[in-house]
């Protein structure tokens, strides 16, 4: 391949500047307060694929946010690469945990990012890691080394669970067909630890409700003789982890695929330091599953966890009272094989025959998603580990994330091909947290390494 640096050398300050106008744009897909900021950032989206030499863009209107479509179809004989990404964001809240405001990018050095890092909401998820696609696709061609057919679709809806992408993709098989689909939505070890994402855990999402008396009572005089909701939630979801940390949920490994001592020990030897790790979250021991080592527990074990509970008097100093309603907002991580909508009967049942008499419990489930794992001996994955080794001077490692695509089961399952996880983030980017950022470095070795794969691919295709 030629000229890639040189390209990316001359147009590196446009490509961050660029970046930069679409953090600017806060679309974030869950607070409707946000809509216009979500459409005008479809739009740009589809301004920026024509820039980059698409054809046949398109805004596509779904019930929900629209999905953006463009491709360049060069010859029918050649293979295809589908480019998935997101251009929908997380809230930024707690706003007030910001250096810098989330939708005002500015480029900061860090001590993990010595040449800058990008710090705005979806710097690294997804909006940096999509755009690299885009600027990749520019620049093959710009200088006339685009090998193979490519097709991009951009949603809005990933973070609140890709609904309208599900009928899009179920409705459009053929104007979506392709030979392998490409997504960099995830990270990857270190800049001088290439991997490739492997693996994707599957998620069950639910909410709780646990009603007990009609009305707040006071905490004198009905406290001890009726059912505390706070109480009775809070030992309710005590209980659903026994002293090893394992789910009590009956039937809720049943399916868990248990890796053998060959496979554990290859992901063994992926660098890790147990040191840092706590250093950095200022944490003085790790929690987790007995039995397992803290990078199993993240990627190869499901999880169950309260991402938020609330219910009574939480203002400003002390009001005796026993509220009537307590809630929660429970996730469980899911592997491979565990069925996402089997699991979240399972804790339905589970859940509303622990709770005591005279509560009320409601099980609400919200979305979900099915776990993704990819072999490793695929072209695709073939073409990747090329690639990072001609860009990275190292052959990357396989390694499988504790984070969640559901749509990519679905891609798989409705479009038949596998898919190749090229992350380039780090996982210190904070993602989803505030201060959210993307290296500078991370963002141009990406679209260095994406046109190499593009030439493998279709190298290894003839
Ligand atoms: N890009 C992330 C998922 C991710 C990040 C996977 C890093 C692997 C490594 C994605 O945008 C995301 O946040 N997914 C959600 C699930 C979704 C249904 C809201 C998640 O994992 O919580
Ligand atoms: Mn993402
Ligand atoms: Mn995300």
């Amino acid at each position: 391949m030629q000229n890639i640096k040189k390209y990316i050398d001359q147009h590196k300050d446009r490509f961050l500047d660029e970046l930069t106008e679409l953090l600017k744009i806060p679309s974030i897909s869950a607070d409707s307060a946000y809509k216009n900021d979500v459409l005008k950032t479809a739009d740009h989206i589809k301004a920026s694929l024509e820039k980059a030499g698409c054809e046949n863009v398109e805004i596509c209107e779904t019930k929900g946010y629209p999905i953006v479509y463009g491709d360049k179809i060069i010859d029918k004989n050649l293979p295809t690469v589908l480019v998935y990404g997101h251009y929908d964001v997380q809230p930024p809240d707690p706003i007030n945990l910001w250096n810098s405001p989330p939708f005002e990018p500015v480029i900061k050095k860090t001590e993990l990012h010595p040449e800058g890092a990008i710090f705005a909401r979806g710097a690294c998820d997804d909006k940096g890691q999509m755009y690299m696609h885009v600027k990749a696709m520019e620049l093959m061609t710009q200088t006339n080394q685009l090998p193979c057919n490519v097709k991009f679709m951009i949603e809005g809806e990933e973070e609140v669970g890709s609904s309208s992408l599900s009928d899009f993709v179920k409705e459009n098989h053929e104007k979506l067909s392709n030979d392998v689909i490409l997504i960099s939505d995830t990270g990857m070890i270190a800049p001088d630890v290439p991997s490739i994402t492997t693996g994707l855990r599957g998620l069950s999402y639910v909410e709780v409700e646990i009603t007990g008396p009609n009305r707040d009572l006071h905490s004198g005089l009905y406290g001890g003789a009726v059912a505390n909701p706070i109480n009775v939630l809070t030992k309710m979801i005590a209980s659903l982890h026994d002293e090893n940390n394992h789910i009590t949920i009956p039937g809720f490994y049943d399916k868990v695929e248990e890796l053998s001592k060959e496979e554990r020990a290859e992901m063994a030897k992926a660098p890790f330091s147990l040191d840092n790790y706590k250093k950095a979250l200022d944490i003085d021991a790790v929690y987790g599953e007995a039995g397992y080592s803290t990078n199993e527990r993240n990627s190869i074990r499901p999880t169950l966890d309260v991402n938020g509970i609330w219910g009574g008097y939480t203002g400003e100093g002390a009001k005796t009272v026993i509220a009537s309603q307590a809630f929660a907002k429970i996730s469980m991580r899911l592997v491979p094989n565990q069925d996402w909508k089997e699991i979240t009967e399972l804790f339905k049942k589970h859940f509303e025959s622990i709770a005591p008499e005279g509560v009320k419990v409601k099980v609400t489930p919200h979305h979900g998603g099915q776990g993704y794992v990819t072999p490793i001996d695929s072209v695709g994955y073939q073409a990747a580990s090329k690639a990072y080794a001609d860009t990275f001077g190292k052959t990357p490692i396989p390694q499988r994330s504790g984070g969640s695509i559901p749509i990519v089961s679905l891609f798989e399952q409705e479009l038949k091909s596998k898919t190749i996880l090229m992350g380039f983030g780090l996982d210190s980017d904070a993602i989803h947290s505030p201060n959210e950022h993307f290296g500078v470095w991370n963002y141009l070795k990406g679209i260095e390494t994406i046109p190499y794969f593009y030439h493998y691919f279709t190298e290894l295709n003839k």
